[in-house]
């Protein structure tokens, strides 16, 4: 079987060439977006199948039957892959798309358009940890090493999709600017889950009530989401994703990063994460939680 861990560079960042071509990745770049479209953006490990669930339950008025019959990638599908084409033809109505793609090279694709965006970013520590679990599964990205060289890596924003610094100050500087875009973090959605949903189902003018929002909480939650096939990943077949080497729906946690980072970890990454995030005006929630 031919290697699957090839990169496609585009625009300086690499993506894993076994899901992207430059040919989607352009497509993306020049999308033509509608106004009742739904965009979930996120960092990779920061809730975005989480989001997608949410937002198909929120379009389903708490209904579990879409997310339990197709795949999220089909029912939300990310836009620079290879197939979203093909999957977006056959899309009819409202479409929930996704996308890991930076925000300056979107940007041009979405301006003037109403389309609404929801973007999650989670803390990043968290992030590097869950990323570095699924290097380990995901045949598609490179053999990760020890967990300090791909810290190293993370940092320096050579890794898949890029710097995680310039993703969350790109697409967050967005927020409160457009009212189209809707900023939470998975701090946020996992600390009030239901304040979270009733957020998201306000601003996707779907509010939803009563059995609506408690279906919609039972059906997100992490242990229905890890015993949901459409979802956990475990279709996938073992030459793409090893299951072997750990589970997509892993632990769901916050704070995680406190069981693999060692001191000179954390006071590197600080260091970092100061000078980087420097002229970011914005205060996250896991800075305090
Ligand atoms: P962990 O590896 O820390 O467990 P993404 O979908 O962006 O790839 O993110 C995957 C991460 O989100 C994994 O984190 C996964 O467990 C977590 N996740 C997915 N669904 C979740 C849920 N319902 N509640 C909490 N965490 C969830």
């Amino acid at each position: 079987m031919a290697r699957l861990d090839v990169t496609e560079t585009f625009h300086h960042i690499s993506f894993p060439g076994h899901i992207h071509t430059q040919d989607s990745l352009n497509y993306a770049l020049h999308f033509q977006f509608q106004d009742r479209d739904t965009v979930i953006a996120t960092y990779p490990k920061s809730g975005t199948t989480w989001m997608q669930e949410i937002v198909t339950l929120v379009k389903n008025r708490g209904d579990p039957q879409l997310s339990k019959t197709v795949p999220n990638w089909a029912r939300a599908p990310w836009l620079e892959q290879h197939y979203s084409a093909k999957v977006l033809e056959a899309t009819q109505g409202h479409r929930i798309l996704t996308t890991h793609l930076p925000y300056n090279l979107l940007a041009s694709a979405l301006q003037g358009s109403k389309a609404k965006v929801i973007y999650v970013a989670r803390n990043p520590k968290d992030v590097a940890v869950s990323y570095y679990h699924f290097h380990k599964m995901a045949k598609f990205l490179p053999e990760p090493n020890s967990f300090d060289e791909f810290l190293d890596s993370f940092l320096e924003g050579s890794v898949s999709y890029g710097s995680w610094f310039d993703h969350v100050k790109g697409w967050t500087s967005q927020a409160g600017v457009l009212a189209n875009v809707l900023y939470i973090s998975y701090e946020e959605m996992w600390l009030d889950l239901q304040g979270s949903m009733e957020r998201i189902s306000s601003f996707l003018q779907c509010p939803l009530v009563g059995e609506e929002l408690t279906n919609s909480l039972r059906h997100c939650s992490f242990s229905s989401m890890s015993d949901n096939a459409m979802v956990n990943y475990t279709q996938i077949p073992k030459e793409i994703m090893d299951h072997s080497k750990g589970k997509f729906m892993r632990k769901g946690i916050i704070g995680d990063w406190r069981n693999t980072f060692t001191e000179k970890q954390i006071g590197i990454f600080d260091t970092v994460y100061s000078y980087q995030m420097k002229d970011c005006p914005l205060t996250f929630m896991w800075d305090w939680v």
